[in-house]
């Protein structure tokens, strides 16, 4: 959710940034700027719009010092001027998270002199920020006055005293004229920096810093980093210089490489069968005590967005295997209910990113409850894996796409084989997946079906159980990257309301995967058929299949098991909604309004 690049160093950091930025696009693509200084002024270019958009106009910026952003907009429309880096007086700031007291201290600041040309929360740090430095005022200085403001720690103690005020989230990069360098603080919000051969860099998350940087440190949250062309320096929340570790960057560039592909979303759908078979290596080497949960007497599922659907997934499977008390709820519901947790319960917390602001808060909430918490995520040195007790990694790789693909099959066999090991059991039957995964994804022939949902006014999903789960996925899917209506049912809460929208023009999507539920769901799609609606059917019960022949699309799948087939079964949706998305002319990587890494509330 916005994404944010600096670099010093001997190259042109206007090179390095957009490149930075490029690689960032994901979290946000609104707008995007970057602010290089050229020893004396610092230029600024920015523009609403996709980063590509400033390639044009950076050679009107020289210089080994810069700062860049690209915006998802929480505060003012994406507009040139609402877009960052926001500057005030001698200082430029770019900022991901959200100022929650934006407006006080406007109103203060405003007060005191402080004029505001944008919309944003963001422009308030920046205002905020210039007032600490043009005092020269600082924590360190028994006498404010003299404080000498171009001495470079002056703008690292001017971006302290500022985030003393701050309420909210904040990864912060901030340069000021005069000073080669810029300062970086964290609260709540991503960032990391690292050395790279020609310089050093700052970013919201490894995979900016693929090919640039091999090794990097994530900075918690209150400490600072003051960065200039000489090295990276490092501060605890009192701006006491400190040493830490910096590890490999596990981001490769090759993740960027389309490999001839049109889109990262089929891309990342073919490389599914090799997440979920390193998802299964690495189960081994899930960090942390697991097994410490098996006496709980509760277990909560928590996620966002695709992570909450495999969630759900999640929950299936524990209970069916550890016929476990289990519950699955979105997270950003979970923390403002006033949960119910004790020490004998424990949380799941699914994230692709595991920077998700609503999972990390929950996860926190349910700690401070006592509660042991479990992160099942794709992203080993993320916010989540600080918070949880022990940490199932998902290996998917990087993704790139807005729209989670292969993180989602690597989530599903993650929580598969946690659920089989709380209960006793083995999960061996899991080797046959990658192979069967990548037959599907080759084979599964859904351009006729995608034809029918491009041409729809809406599409519905329907399943029972584990179908349903997959049901709203296929939806979310189908919503996200096409922009067409539609929802995710129970197949039996179908005539309970959702029957009435039921038309010619609606296409509705039965997942069939449970042979034991199947005659069930058949029922259901029988009742649209009656009533006009289109059908589709995607499933591995050769009998359902015949059934519906010429009477439904029907996408026939491999049966693996019912709580395995799920897992073919969701690429099926996936390839749907790429296919459809395409058909439209939308761009599937990049939704309109959406964003990867999700770090505000
Ligand atoms: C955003 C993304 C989704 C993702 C969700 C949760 O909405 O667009 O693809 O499922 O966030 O993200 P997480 O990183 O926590 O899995």
């Amino acid at each position: 959710m916005c994404g944010i690049v600096g670099y010093a160093g001997k190259g042109e950091a206007a090179l390095k940034v957009f490149s930075g930025l490029e690689q960032l696009e994901y979290r946000g693509y609104d707008s995007a700027g970057i602010a290089v200084s050229d020893g004396h002024k610092i230029n600024i270019v920015k523009k609403c719009g996709r980063v590509r958009l400033l390639k044009a106009r950076l050679n009107q910026l020289t210089g080994g010092v810069g700062i860049g952003h690209t915006r998802w907009a929480t505060h003012g429309k994406p507009s040139d001027v609402n877009a960052h880096p926001h500057a005030s007086g001698a200082v430029v700031v770019v900022h991901n998270g959200i100022l929650e007291n934006y407006s006080e201290l406007k109103n203060s600041l405003s007060a005191a002199g402080a004029r505001f040309v944008s919309e944003t929360d963001s422009e308030v740090i920046a205002a905020s920020i210039n007032a600490a430095y043009s005092r020269g005022n600082c924590n360190f200085c028994a006498e404010p006055n003299l404080c000498d403001p171009s001495a470079p720690h002056a703008l690292l103690r001017a971006l302290h005293t500022s985030a003393q005020t701050f309420k909210g989230s904040y990864a912060l990069m901030v340069m000021c004229e005069g000073f080669e360098g810029f300062a970086v603080a964290r609260f709540k919000s991503p960032v990391i920096v690292g050395a790279g051969d020609d310089g050093f860099y700052c970013a919201s998350d490894e995979p900016a810093l693929a090919g640039s940087c091999s090794s990097v440190y994530a900075l918690q949250d209150g400490e600072y980093a003051l960065i200039t062309p000489s090295g990276i320096r490092l501060y605890d929340c009192d701006l006491s210089p400190v040493e830490r570790k910096f590890s490999p960057n596990r981001a490769r560039s090759a993740a960027f490489d389309l490999c001839g592909n049109d889109r990262y979303m089929i891309k990342e759908i073919c490389e599914s069968p090799a997440a979920v078979k390193n998802t299964v290596s690495a189960f081994a080497s899930a960090e942390g005590d697991i097994d410490g949960i098996r006496r709980a007497d509760r277990f909560i599922f928590l996620g966002c967005g695709t992570a909450y659907h495999a969630a759900l997934m999640g929950k299936i499977y524990l209970e069916r295997f550890a016929r476990a008390t289990t519950e699955a709820e979105y997270a950003g519901e979970f923390r403002y209910k006033d949960p119910v947790l004790t020490p004998r319960s424990a949380v799941i917390a699914v994230t692709q990113s595991g920077e998700t602001a609503d999972t990390v808060e929950a996860a926190k909430l349910a700690k401070t409850l006592g509660a042991r918490v479990i992160a099942v995520t794709n992203s080993p040195r993320s916010e989540i894996t600080r918070v949880a007790d022990a940490v199932v990694p998902v290996e998917a790789g990087t993704e790139i796409c807005v729209a989670a693909t292969k993180s989602y099959s690597g989530q599903l066999v993650a929580l598969y084989m946690l659920a089989k090991r709380l209960a006793g059991e083995s999960f061996s039957e899991i080797c046959a997946l990658p192979d069967a995964l990548g037959k599907v994804i080759k084979s599964a022939d859904i351009c006729a079906l995608a034809d029918m949902c491009a041409r729809a006014s809406g599409v519905y999903f329907l399943g029972r159980n584990a179908d349903y789960a997959l049901a709203l996925e296929g939806s979310l899917k189908m919503r996200e990257v096409t922009y067409i209506a539609g929802g995710g049912y129970p197949a039996g809460e179908l005539k309970h309301g959702t029957l009435a929208l039921i038309d010619e023009n609606t296409v509705s999507v039965f997942i069939i995967t449970d042979g034991e539920l199947a005659s069930k769901s058949a029922t259901a799609a029988e009742q649209v058929l009656s009533r006009g609606g289109k059908v589709a059917i995607v499933t591995c019960c050769k009998g359902i299949a015949a059934a519906f022949a010429g009477r439904a699309e029907t996408v026939e799948i491999p049966d693996l098991g019912k709580y395995l087939t799920p897992v073919l079964a969701a690429t099926v949706l996936q390839k749907l909604a790429y296919r459809t998305a395409v058909i439209l002319g939308r761009d599937p990587d990049k939704p309109r309004h959406l964003a990867k890494s999700v770090t505000v509330e």
